[in-house]
C-alpha cells in the first residue's frame, strides 16, 4: 500500500509555492466581481449595511433553507451582545431539493406555520398571539440582490435543482407562500448564510473581520468599502458607506479550470454532478464532496486488483455513500488497531479490512482533508490580501458541520495562513462563529429596520 500511498500523495499534497499562485489568481478573480457584474467569482453586494452597534434589540423570526436541513428560529436580542434563541430543524427530503420551486417555499411557509403555531403563549421566550414579527430568510445560494428584501438566484448549488425558480426572485417566491398560508410574518430581509454568520460574529467579537462556512457548500462573506465596488458606483451610494459582500467563492475556477490543482477524482465528481463545471473551488473543499473524493480513490483501487480482491464491493461502489463523517472518524481513530475503521467498513460496506489497508485509509482520508483546509486557506489569504488585513491581523468567524467536526480542520487552515504568508500568517485565527443564520439574520432584519425608520431605506 505504501507505493500507492506516494502517488496520491502526490496527486493530493498543495506546497506552499502552489498555495500562493492560487491566492495571486484568487486575489485578481475577488477584484474583478467586484468592478464588474456577471463574473465567476460574483461578490455580490448584500445591502447590508456596516456592522451591528451591539444594541440591537427584539423578537425576530429566522427562517433557515441550508443545505440539508430547514430550520426555523425565534430570536430575542438582548443588546450587549447577548441573544436568546428557540428553534426548530426541520428534515429536507432529495425529492423536495429537486420538485418545483414554489413547492419547496410552500413546504417553507408551512414549517413556519407550524412553528408559530407551536410557539404562540403568553410563557417567556414564546409568541404573542395576533403579534407581526420581522422575518430574516437565509437563502444559502448565490442570489444577485437588488435590495435587501430581494434576490435572483444566480445558480443552484450544493445538489439542489428545484426548477422554476432559477433566475426569479426568490424573496418575491417565497412571499407568495406566506401570504398563501395567512402567516402574521413580514420578510424584512433575505441573507446568505455567510453574511449572517459575519455580522452574528461580529455582534459578539468586534475583531471578526471575515466569515467563512465549511458544511454542505463552502463561501464566505466580508465588509468592503462602497468606494472600493466600481460596479455599484452608478446608484450614488454614500463612498464612506460600507457594505457586506457574500464572495460565492465556491464558484473560483469555474468552467475554466485554470488554477486549482484538480485531479481526475475531482474531475469525476464533477461531471456526474448536477451542474458540471460550476462550483469548481466548492467541489474540493464542502461536506458534500470529501467523501465522494476518498470513495472514487478506493473504487480506483478495487477495479485495479489492490483492494478487497474476492468481496462484494457493490455496497461502496454506489455514488456518494461514503460520507464526510467518516473521514474525521477515520481521522481521529484513537486504536492502534484502528477499530473504528474497521466498524465503518464492515458495518456500512461488508468489507473485510487488513491493518494495512486501514492505515493507508486513514492517510488517505488525512490527505483529502488536508488538501480541503489548505485550499480554503487560499481563500482566507485572498480576501486579508485584499483588505490589507494582514499586519493588524483579523479573527475569521467559522461555522459548518466541516469546520466543527472534522478534527484538526481549523489547525490545518492555520498552517496553511502560515505556509502563505510567512509567520505573519499566524495573525490571522479563525474561530467558531456564533449561529449566523439564526442570531445573525435577526440581527440584520433589526439593523434593516432601523434604517427603514430612519428613512434609509432601501439604498441611499
Ligand atoms: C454554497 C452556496 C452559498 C453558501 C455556501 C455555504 O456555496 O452557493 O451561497 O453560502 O454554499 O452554505
Amino acid at each position: 500500500m505504501a507505493d500507492h500511498l506516494r502517488k496520491y500523495e502526490s496527486l493530493f499534497t498543495l506546497t506552499p509555492q502552489r498555495m500562493r499562485m492560487i491566492v495571486e489568481a484568487f486575489t485578481e478573480c475577488l477584484e474583478l466581481g467586484l468592478s464588474k457584474p456577471n463574473q465567476i467569482v460574483p461578490m455580490i453586494p448584500t445591502w447590508v449595511f456596516g456592522w451591528p452597534t451591539g444594541k440591537e434589540t427584539g423578537d425576530y423570526l429566522a427562517l433557515d433553507l441550508g443545505g440539508t436541513n430547514l430550520r426555523v428560529c425565534l430570536v430575542t436580542l438582548q443588546g450587549e451582545g447577548k441573544f436568546e434563541i428557540t428553534q426548530t430543524k426541520y428534515r429536507l427530503s432529495e425529492e423536495q431539493k429537486q420538485d418545483d420551486g414554489q413547492k419547496l417555499f410552500d413546504f417553507c411557509a408551512e414549517c413556519l406555520r407550524t412553528f408559530i403555531e407551536s410557539n404562540t403563549g403568553d410563557g417567556p421566550g414564546q409568541l404573542r398571539p395576533g403579534q407581526l414579527l420581522p422575518l430574516g430568510f437565509t437563502f444559502s445560494y448565490p442570489c444577485t440582490q437588488e435590495r435587501i428584501d430581494h434576490g435572483e438566484l444566480i445558480r443552484w448549488t450544493k445538489g439542489f435543482g428545484a426548477p422554476n425558480t432559477e433566475g426569479r426572485d426568490v424573496a418575491g417566491m417565497f412571499k407568495k407562500s406566506l401570504e398563501k398560508y395567512q402567516l402574521p410574518v413580514e420578510l424584512t430581509a433575505l441573507i446568505n448564510d455567510t453574511t449572517g454568520t459575519l455580522i452574528a460574529s461580529h455582534y459578539v467579537n468586534p475583531r471578526t473581520k471575515i466569515a467563512v462556512i465549511f458544511g454542505t457548500g463552502c463561501n464566505a462573506a466580508y465588509m468592503e468599502r462602497v468606494k472600493d465596488i466600481p460596479k455599484i458606483t452608478h446608484l450614488g451610494i454614500a463612498s464612506d458607506a460600507e457594505m457586506a459582500i457574500n464572495c460565492e467563492w465556491g464558484a473560483f475556477d469555474s468552467f475554466e479550470h485554470e488554477h486549482l490543482p484538480r485531479t481526475k477524482y475531482d474531475a469525476v465528481v464533477d461531471d456526474t454532478s448536477n451542474k458540471p463545471g460550476e462550483q469548481a473551488f466548492e467541489k474540493l473543499i464542502s461536506g458534500r464532496y470529501l467523501g465522494e473524493i476518498f470513495r472514487l480513490v478506493i473504487c480506483e483501487l478495487i477495479d485495479e486488483g489492490v483492494l478487497f480482491l474476492g468481496q462484494n464491493t457493490y455496497k461502496i461502489e454506489k455514488p456518494y455513500c461514503f460520507d464526510t463523517a467518516f473521514l474525521s472518524l477515520m481521522e481521529s481513530d484513537p486504536t492502534d488497531e484502528l477499530l473504528m475503521i474497521i466498524g465503518i467498513f464492515t458495518h456500512f460496506f461488508a468489507l473485510e479490512t487488513t491493518l494495512a489497508e486501514r492505515q493507508f485509509f486513514r492517510a488517505l482520508a488525512k490527505l483529502v482533508g488536508r488538501r480541503a483546509a489548505r485550499l480554503s486557506s487560499c481563500g482566507i489569504a485572498a480576501i486579508v490580501n485584499k483588505m490589507g488585513l494582514l499586519e493588524e491581523g483579523c479573527s475569521v468567524g467559522a461555522d459548518g458541520s466541516l469546520y466543527n467536526k472534522y478534527p484538526s480542520f481549523a489547525e490545518r487552515v492555520h498552517e496553511g495562513l502560515v505556509d502563505i504568508f510567512g509567520d505573519r500568517g499566524r495573525n490571522v485565527i479563525t474561530h467558531h462563529a456564533e449561529d449566523g443564520s439564526g442570531v445573525g439574520s435577526a440581527i440584520i432584519a433589526a439593523m434593516t429596520k432601523a434604517r427603514r425608520e430612519a428613512g434609509l431605506y432601501p439604498n441611499v
